[in-house]
């Protein structure tokens, strides 16, 4: 099935200037970019995209993290594209994440682990419509 998902280059992947590595990787990896812009979310707003980890312990420092620098926000679009994406991320700590992932190779911590992906088709839907509309989705 086609799916779409939601990616984020993350404020850490953005400063270190290895976005456009990870852009070629998605585009090497057979997803469509059909959507993409980048923004620098407030904290509110990374609060927001986060609500369902608000009773985490590191809700508040993600989402400083989140909200410290400008982010790439895109929709890749593609067959199976959210459990592909999630393969190509890796573990969401770097350091159990499988070499040649992007995780492995620009994460540097569990928390400034580089990328964000979908989980789910309910989180992607989710996801998708915070950042885009319609209109911008080509
Ligand atoms: P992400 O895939 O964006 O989903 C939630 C984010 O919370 C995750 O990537 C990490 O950036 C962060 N995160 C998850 N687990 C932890 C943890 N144990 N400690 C700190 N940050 C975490």
């Amino acid at each position: 099935m086609v799916e779409r998902t939601l990616s984020i280059i993350k404020p850490d992947c953005v400063a270190a200037k290895n976005a456009g590595k990870v852009i070629s990787m998605l585009e090497e990896n057979g997803f469509n970019i059909i959507g993409m812009k980048k923004i620098h979310l407030t904290k509110k707003q990374a609060k927001k995209f986060y609500i369902v980890h608000k009773d985490r312990p590191f809700y508040d420092s993600l989402t400083d993290f989140m909200s410290e620098g400008p982010i790439v926000v895109m929709v890749l679009e593609k067959e199976n594209a959210i459990a592909d994406y999630r393969k190509l991320m890796g573990a969401t700590n770097p350091e159990e994440a499988e070499e040649g992932t992007i995780r492995k190779l620009y994460g540097s911590n569990i928390e400034r682990n580089a990328v964000h992906g979908s989980d789910s088709e309910e989180s992607a839907n989710y996801e998708i419509k915070f950042f885009f509309n319609e209109l911008e989705l080509v």
